[in-house]
This record gives C-alpha cells, structure tokens and sequence, in this order.
C-alpha cells in the first residue's frame, strides 16, 4: 500500500497511521510556570533530545481550542520548562495531566503530584519523577499551516541541569532503566513499557 499524505480514509486506514508508525515515542512531561505563578504539567510525545553536544530537547504543541498550549505560552512568558520522565508508576497520573483544564488548574492538583523546585529554571519539576532535565528555552518556531489552518510550535530547549533518583543509579554509574520502566507512545491509544534491555556493540568499537 501506498497513498499521499492525508488520504489513509481512501485506503482503508481509519486512522492516520503516522504516530503508530513513528513509535515507539518518549514521552517529554512538560512542567512549566505561568507568569500567574500556576504550575502546569502536560505530557508531549512529539518529543525527542535531538542532540548530545550542546544537549537540546524539542517537542511541538498543536493548538487546542483555547489557542496554543498553555505549556507553550507559559515556555513564552518565562523561557524555562522541565521535562519529566514518566516510569510505569506514573502511567496514569501522567493521563490525568493530559485533560484540558483552565489555565488556573494544576494538574500537578489534579492529579496528586508533588511540584519541586528545580535548582536552574524558574519551572517545577516534579517530584515523583525518577528523572528529570531542566530547560532553558532556545527558540519556538512556528511550523507551517496544516489543512485545519492550525499551526503547531516546535519548543527547542537546552538542557542546561540533570535531575536523578540516586536509586536507579547503578554501581558502574549507569542509570538503570529497566528498573524505572519509562513509557512510550505508540499510535492510537496504545502504549509501552520498557522493561526489557539488552546490548549490542557497534562493528567499530
Ligand atoms: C501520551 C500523550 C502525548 C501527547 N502528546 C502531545 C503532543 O506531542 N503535542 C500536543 O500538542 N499534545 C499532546 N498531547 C495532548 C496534551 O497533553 C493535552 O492537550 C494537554 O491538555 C496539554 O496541556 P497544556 O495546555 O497544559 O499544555 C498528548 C497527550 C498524551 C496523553
């Protein structure tokens, strides 16, 4: 099978596949502050570090009905997120923080999670987290319409602090993800966990 972007409805594809395609995907659990000083926390699968050195992440909110993401305009106003890794453990809180509330909820309320102050960014993060990398804002660009007219933004931040829970940190000095279990997304409604790791040198080491 083969079709042009937009058509999977003409192929028997009831959904667009792109996502079940592109996975699994990390999930970036966005916590930031508004300059209303309301933590806000969110989770963004079009998420990824997308590169080592300078160590930079990137995630792109589409707009909801209310205009863009209040996870985008808080990043705005303060030029700092958080981005939180989500174990099994936290599968559901993390789906209770995905609810469109107003912007003078928490979810870290909503969903009983503890906002920490984080060392180098005005922005929380939270505590539960076995791991967590605070963000200073590099840029926010704008991606092309889409057929609906909505534009999404693609957040670029630098990662400029590491946070660990000394627990999953191994004795060789390795973090220990097997133990933590981070999800992924998958398409649809689906997720995984990864409980399984396994190595694999490279011919050229
Ligand atoms: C696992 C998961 C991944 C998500 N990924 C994205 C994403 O990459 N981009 C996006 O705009 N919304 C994404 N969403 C939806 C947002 O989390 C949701 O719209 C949320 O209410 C945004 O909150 P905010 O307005 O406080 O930022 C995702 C939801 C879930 C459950």
């Amino acid at each position: 099978m083969f079709f042009p972007s937009g058509t999977h409805k003409d192929h028997g594809l009831a959904f667009n596949p792109l996502k079940a395609i592109v996975s699994p995907r990390p999930i970036g659990w966005i916590s930031s502050i508004g300059a209303n000083g309301i933590h806000n926390l969110a989770p963004y699968s079009f998420f990824n570090a997308v590169s080592e050195t300078p160590p930079m992440v990137a995630f792109s909110g589409s707009p909801g009905t209310q205009g863009d993401k209040d996870t985008v305009k808080n990043i705005e106003e303060t030029g700092d997120f958080v981005v939180n890794i989500v174990s099994s453990s936290l599968m559901n809180a993390m789906n209770i923080t995905s609810a469109s509330l107003p912007r003078d909820i928490s979810e870290f309320d909503q969903a009983q999670l503890t906002p920490k102050p984080s060392r180098l960014v005005s922005s929380p993060h939270v505590a539960e987290s076995p791991c967590y990398l605070e963000c200073k804002l590099w840029k926010i660009i704008d991606l092309p319409q889409a057929s609906d007219e909505s534009k999404s933004r693609l957040v670029i931040g630098e990662v400029v602090g590491i946070g660990i829970d000394d627990a999953i940190i191994t004795p060789e000095g390795k973090i220990d993800v097997a133990k933590y279990q981070p999800a992924a997304r998958l398409g649809y409604k689906d997720y995984a966990i990864i409980n399984k790791v396994f190595e694999l040198d490279r011919p050229d080491t």
